[in-house]
């Protein structure tokens, strides 16, 4: 088996060719995945046949797993992996249904002291009549695309994280999981070396020295500025995609263009990460 890696759009990410995850990887082609998804930031690997055990050991080839909130969504035998199932989407308190894993486009659990590095996706169900793309950002690229003195001065704020007070977040995770954490807004990959533009709007509280209310406008139009089609690919899944990506560089995006109760499933589990930098 000879791995290859090409990429896939112009914005960012490669698709790793003749992998075969139920079989071990010699250490070169170990090092072949790892290097390509810091490289290119999402990674994926199509037509996988993987039972839990063997996608947790595909996973654990990026890093160790780490635990995760959405605590009723994790596999009873393997709690690393959160089975994200639009069939069960919730309804918050005014009766807005949130599909699950669909949010704004956002980097992992950033109410996190050491948010995860990498978040994989393995593809179970998709929904018949289609849609449900998951869409990517480059936040590297996105950061070089910035004039020098908003680079200066994104680098010099902090945002103050939380976790999101949504229906779908239970109190008991609120609880556990709830605790502010401060993130630099522009932080230093410790592989690349290479900065990246670093957030999730959900979870911002605020900017460090900001009101909540000015924090949240400077956030939408930061968004608004740095999400454009040359920093963008735009996944179309398949049954049996792998797809792993570097949440310090890259913010994500589940598309919800689709009917829920047709079932889209995907099984998520999340590698340990740093504390931001
Ligand atoms: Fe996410």
């Amino acid at each position: 088996m000879t791995v290859s890696i090409s990429p896939i759009s112009d914005a960012l990410g490669a698709e790793a060719n003749g992998v075969d995850l139920t079989r071990p990887l010699t250490q070169a082609e170990q090092d072949v995945l790892q290097q390509a998804v810091v490289e290119n930031l999402v990674l994926v690997i199509r037509n996988q046949h993987l039972n839990p055990e063997q996608y947790l050991a595909s996973v654990r080839l990026f890093g160790d797993t780490m635990p995760q909130h959405l605590t009723e969504m994790l596999m009873k035998d393997h709690p690393e992996i959160a089975v994200l199932d639009s069939r069960n989407a919730g309804a918050d308190a005014d009766g807005t249904v949130y599909t699950t894993g669909s949010r704004d486009w956002h980097t992992d659990h950033t109410n996190h002291a050491k948010p995860p590095k990498f978040t994989a996706l393995y593809a179970i169900t998709l929904p018949k009549s289609g849609g449900g793309d998951t869409g990517f950002a480059n936040m590297r690229k996105a950061f070089d695309n910035l004039p020098p003195s908003r680079q200066a001065e994104l680098s010099a704020l902090q945002t103050i994280n939380k976790i999101e007070d949504k229906a779908y977040v239970s109190a008991a995770d609120k609880k556990k999981f709830g605790v502010l954490q401060s993130h630099p807004l522009i932080r230093t990959h410790p592989e690349t070396g290479r900065k990246a533009i670093y957030i999730h709007p959900g979870k911002v509280a605020k900017i460090e020295g900001m009101s909540e209310e000015d924090s949240k406008g400077f956030v939408d139009n930061l968004m608004d500025q740095i999400i454009q089609p040359d920093v963008t690919y735009r996944h179309k899944w398949r049954i049996g995609d792998f797809v792993i990506w570097d949440n310090r560089a890259v913010v994500h995006l589940a598309h919800r263009d689709y009917d829920p109760t047709e079932g889209r499933v995907m099984q998520r589990v999340l590698v340990q990460g740093e504390a931001p930098r």
